[in-house]
């Protein structure tokens, strides 16, 4: 019997799913809002509507972000978003017996495979196969890059709460490095610089607001305006926020991205950098798009730079790839669990 197949990318702040035979079919907030507490905690919302509950709930609902730095972070919360996932993908049936690619960083540690693991066999949905993919390979595949043959490729992909770095060659991962930081950092030092500099608090939406319209790897000369709370007043208030005040917040991080994807080149052996010169590098990524990015790594290493309006997709376009073409999905799973062969 043929076994519907999903791809999944669980990044930290968006969760992107592919069906096979379907395309993609979810691309959400990573986001549960649940109800209740230990063994009777049920959840309520996930995804969009969870994460716009998020900063005007009720206290009898908790909105989590399950996920922190490209893994498993709060493990009960984890569980109650895969299972009302899967209610949502399947629809009014139970999803029994499907397979499942799900993307993990290169370097993930064995702790972190275990949590894929707990989440899997703790689910109620009992799946026939799961398979763990890297994401680097993922993101290859995701570009339509020749990954088998291919002597040098390098991917940057800037998340929401990471950067991995790279480099892949015939089939394999070189070298990849994972960096704690990605387009979240961003929105943190927004609400902390706001906080302590207008006296205002902003939520996380306004914050990504900003990051949106005034972050930029180069600097820019624009203004924006969003909604807060006066904390001298304690009054609601509207509060205008200028490039040039959040340029020196975040440079920094673009300095340590861009130093660390220089680092790696010039560790890379010259026949694979030669052909990553030819080809330039590979920005992926929902913080790809920030302003400048692209030109400053260009600035930096000399190399000419790719980005792509699907940078959020490509990871889970390659586990759609795969899902598609299990010959070659069997040359990169990394068998997690086999509840029925
Ligand atoms: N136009 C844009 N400009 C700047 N940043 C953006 C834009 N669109 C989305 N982002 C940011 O991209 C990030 C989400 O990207 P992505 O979906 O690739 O991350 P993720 O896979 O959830 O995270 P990770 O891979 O780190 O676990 C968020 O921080 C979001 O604010
Ligand atoms: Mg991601």
């Amino acid at each position: 019997m043929a076994h519907k197949t999903y791809g999944i990318d669980f990044g930290t702040g968006t969760v992107k799913v592919y069906k096979k035979s379907d395309g993609i079919i979810l691309n959400e907030r990573t986001v549960v809002a649940t109800v209740g507490k230990g063994p009777q905690q049920r959840p309520v919302a996930i995804g969009d509507k969870a994460y716009e509950m998020f900063e005007k709930v009720p206290p009898n609902i908790k909105v989590s972000f399950p996920l922190e730095n490209g893994v498993i972070s709060h493990m009960g919360d984890m569980i109650s978003l895969w299972n009302f996932m899967l209610e949502k993908l399947s629809g009014k049936r139970k999803l029994k017996n499907a397979d499942f690619y799900i993307a993990v960083p290169a370097d993930i540690r064995e702790v972190d495979k275990n949590a894929y693991s707990r989440v899997v066999s703790e689910g109620e949905s009992k799946p026939h196969k799961v398979f763990l993919i890297h994401k680097p390979i993922a993101d290859a595949l995701g570009l339509n890059l020749d990954v088998e043959n291919s002597r040098g490729i390098m991917i940057v992909n800037v998340g929401a709460d990471t950067t991995e770095i790279s480099v892949l060659s015939l089939g394999g991962i070189v070298v990849s490095k994972l960096l704690p930081y990605g387009g979240n950092y961003f929105d943190e030092q927004i609400i902390n610089y706001i906080r302590k500099e207008h006296n205002f608090v902003i939520g996380r939406k306004s914050a990504e607001q900003i990051k949106k319209s005034l972050v930029s790897a180069v600097p820019v000369d624009e203004k924006v305006t969003v909604v807060g709370r006066n904390v001298v007043k304690g009054l609601p208030g509207e509060v205008t926020v200028a490039s040039s005040e959040i340029f020196p917040l975040v440079q920094g991080v673009f300095m340590t991205i861009s130093a660390a994807v220089r680092s790696m080149l010039e560790r890379t052996p010259p026949e694979i950098a030669s052909e990553i010169a030819e080809k330039g590098i590979y920005l992926t990524g929902g913080s790809s798009w920030i302003r400048g990015m692209d030109q400053l790594v260009a600035n930096e290493t000399r190399y000419r730079i790719n980005t792509t309006k699907h940078a959020q997709r490509t990871v889970v376009s390659g586990l759609g790839y795969l899902a598609e073409h299990p010959k070659t999905a069997a040359r990169y799973s990394i068998p997690l669990k086999s509840t029925k062969d």
